[in-house]
């Protein structure tokens, strides 16, 4: 089972995570919290090359690979270990946000992009994703005060550091891919107060119906979902 988070810069999607898997101990289910890029060692280095606000003139092909060698590094290492033994893991980012930074805002080829995905995620999809949504003007605000105040590196910017228009574009590709995939997407208003978040996602959790497979042991997986608000 696998739940991914995503959203622009700022959009408090690692915070809710913390509640996540809060929420999911409550319920007696074991969970494993990745993030992309830099969960393994190896994507650890590849991060630190990603975010540096150094390395302003990465080329855009070099960047969609070198979110693709994190990213095969990490569904080998973390992600599909922790599915077989049965875990839920949720990811803070995965695939989609290569879909909507490298193609629809630096404006790599979407055929390019599937062509990668089809690659290095093999069968491997998401279950559900948390598309935390706000206007950039707040998530970037939000993520600078959080820079200024220590909070978050000042070594990782590489992104904040992007136009307005940039992270414009992230969100209109973010809300498109929710509208082509209403099934597994939810969109959660991400600029309400935290604990207002909060609980719009325990209300989405708890209407989804939890089944273990029989045959493949612990393995858990949505059968369907009441409620998607
Ligand atoms: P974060 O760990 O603070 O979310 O930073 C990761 C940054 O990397 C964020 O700005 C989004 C960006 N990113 C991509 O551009 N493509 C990707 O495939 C992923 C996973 C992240």
């Amino acid at each position: 089972m696998l739940i991914t988070l995503e959203g622009i810069e700022g959009s408090g999607k690692t915070t809710q995570l913390g509640h996540m898997v809060d929420y999911f101990k409550t319920k007696g289910k074991d969970c494993v919290v990745t993030r992309e890029p830099g969960d393994t060692e190896i994507g650890r280095k590849i991060r630190a090359i990603l975010l540096d606000p150094e390395n302003k003139n990465l080329d855009p092909m070099a960047e969609l690979f070198l979110y693709a060698a994190d990213r095969a590094q990490h569904i080998e290492e973390r992600i599909k270990p922790s599915i077989l033994s049965g875990k839920i893991v949720i990811s803070d980012r995965f695939h989609d946000a290569t879909t909507v930074y490298q193609g629809c805002a630096r404006g790599l080829h979407p055929d390019i992009i599937n062509r990668i995905h089809r690659i290095v995620l093999k069968d491997l999809k998401p279950d559900v994703t948390l598309l935390f949504d706000l206007p950039p003007e707040i998530g970037l605000k939000r993520a600078w005060q959080q820079v200024n105040a220590g909070t978050r590196t000042n070594t990782e910017t590489r992104f904040e550091k992007e136009a307005l228009s940039f992270h414009e574009k992230v969100r209109q590709g973010y809300l498109d891919l929710a509208r082509h995939e209403p099934e597994r997407f939810y969109v959660i208003d991400a600029s309400l107060p935290e604990e207002k978040v909060t609980a719009a996602i325990i209300n989405i959790l708890n209407g989804m119906t939890w089944v273990r497979h029989k045959s493949g042991g612990a393995r858990i997986e949505i059968k369907k979902k009441i409620t998607d608000d």
